[in-house]
């Protein structure tokens, strides 16, 4: 048995392309639509309410897609809203938190965690037993391309300096941004502290289900590829190529929704 409908995935932005990432490498043969919603990016400093609302409204725009299932790559949208999306929608909806944590827990030997990400993210207390910094100048960094400043370096101290006495043994990288500057905040946290990055943690627990529900596509060759974005700037090119790490290839396309 097989399912070739396409897996789903939306972010608030273009950020949650790192998932996309991951997908490619780990389900190559897959169809994947991606939903962007750069119109109304950031999501991590609204309200609860709001990010319900937008969430929904990137869902059900997927779902006019027959995707098969609904990857949340947003951690502000999964910290937020993925409780009701897994209620109220017909297909498995995956969302980073839980299979981050469990990542986080394995390999700190059930040590103490530390996590950072978006305010909503921290204010939510998704990522349950964490120790949750809010990183909010961040997300605008590393959307300037700004990765390699000293100034990014500054602030990533002044943030990280949080965890100075936490005894943390993993840090979760809880933001969809962060992996792109992994290294820094590798190098910056140090203490053998392990990383974990909820994009890789998502897209296996991803694969392992669909596996395991006989929902894998069962087409030859690479999968197709469709994006859509709810804003389209003169940036989305260099910007896109940041976060998934080669050029786009496939269907582009500008959507209006909510
Ligand atoms: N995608 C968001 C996250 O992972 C970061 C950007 C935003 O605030 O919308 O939390």
């Amino acid at each position: 048995m097989a399912d070739n409908r396409p897996i789903g995935i939306f972010d608030s932005g273009l950020g949650g392309l790192t998932v996309v990432r991951e997908i490619i490498k780990i389900l190559p043969n897959e169809d994947l639509v991606y939903l962007g919603d750069t119109a109304r990016v950031p999501y991590g400093t609204r309200s609860k309410e709001t990010i319900i609302k937008f969430s929904f409204e990137d869902a059900e725009f997927l779902l006019t897609k027959n995707v098969k299932c609904i990857i949340i790559a947003c951690n502000t949208a999964s910290s937020v809203a993925a409780s009701v999306l897994k209620k109220e929608l017909d297909v498995p909806v995956f969302d980073v938190i839980g299979p981050a944590l469990r990542d986080a827990r394995m390999i700190s030997g059930n040590g103490k965690i530390g996590m950072i990400g978006t305010r909503a993210t921290v204010a939510s207390g998704a990522y349950k037993d964490t120790f949750g910094i809010a990183c909010p100048l961040l997300v605008p960094f590393i959307e300037e391309g700004e990765i390699n400043s000293g100034a990014l370096e500054l602030v990533v101290k002044n943030y990280l300096k949080g965890f100075e006495k936490t005894k943390i043994k993993a840090l979760i990288l809880g933001c969809t941004h962060y992996p792109i500057i992994e290294e820094l905040i590798r190098r910056v946290i140090g203490g053998g502290i392990k990383l974990v990055n909820p994009e890789k943690s998502v897209s296996i627990a991803t694969k392992k289900y669909l596996i395991e529900h006989k929902m894998l596509s069962d087409k030859q060759g690479q999968g197709r590829r469709t994006y859509f974005v709810t804003d389209l700037t003169d940036r989305f090119k260099s910007v896109a190529e940041m976060f998934l790490g080669h050029s786009i290839n496939g269907y582009l396309k500008k959507v209006i929704i909510g």
